[in-house]
């Protein structure tokens, strides 16, 4: 084995390999940030906190669904959270979705599922409690969407991006992140 692995490294293949697989990553988050309008970029632990803030104590979801998961680290956080729920993690991005499934293999969470697929075209109905950190471009789209599919009751946290037609009934500020908002909004019946 350790001959093997000295021939490639004499030969360069290995140095080879590694390059293309970074290139190939690179390349890819490149390609699924210009077709989703938004990069892979995980939320401040602070915008995370201020989140999970805005979600009131007694509120008990069944159904959790966070749309465009990035690298795993809400969907993770709110699966500890929320044992009883069912937190539908959806990415369509295949570089941060191995890697939210390669995380599950050290961070286990039964209750945790890892969709790779476009939120736009998933059934969001069951949902209770929905969470994003987007762009401006896609909120437009994101609350028609919202407005189609969930029932009265429903709380949405957006980080960061407003849903432009929707009027928020929380909102917190984070200092440590360029003072984003973090917005709540709860379906009405
Ligand atoms: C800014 S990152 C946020 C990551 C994570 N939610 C967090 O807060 O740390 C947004 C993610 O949404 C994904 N995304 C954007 N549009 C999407 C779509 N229509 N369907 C699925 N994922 C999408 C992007 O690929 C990106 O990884």
């Amino acid at each position: 084995m350790s001959n093997l692995l000295g021939e490639l490294l004499d030969h360069g293949a290995l140095e080879a390999l590694l390059f293309s697989v970074l290139l190939l990553g690179g390349l890819s988050i490149l390609y699924y940030t210009v077709r989703t309008g938004v990069p892979p970029m995980p939320s401040h632990p602070s915008a995370r906190r201020a989140a999970f803030r805005l979600i009131p104590d007694r509120f008990s979801p069944a159904a959790i669904y966070e749309l465009g998961c990035g690298w795993g680290g809400i969907a993770f956080a709110l699966a500890a959270r929320y044992p009883q729920a069912r937190v539908v993690a959806i990415e369509l991005s295949p570089l941060p979705w191995l890697v939210c499934h390669i995380r599950r293999l050290f961070q286990r969470r039964p209750n945790l599922e890892i969709r790779r697929a476009d939120f736009l075209k998933s059934d969001l109905s069951d949902a209770d409690l929905v969470f994003c950190y987007l762009m401006v471009a896609p909120m437009r789209g994101l609350e028609r969407k919202l407005t189609g599919d969930l029932r009265p009751g429903a709380l949405v946290i957006t980080s960061t991006f407003a849903l432009p037609g929707w009027t928020a009934d929380g909102a917190e500020t984070v200092p440590e992140s360029m003072n984003a908002q973090i917005y709540r909004y709860r379906v009405s019946g």
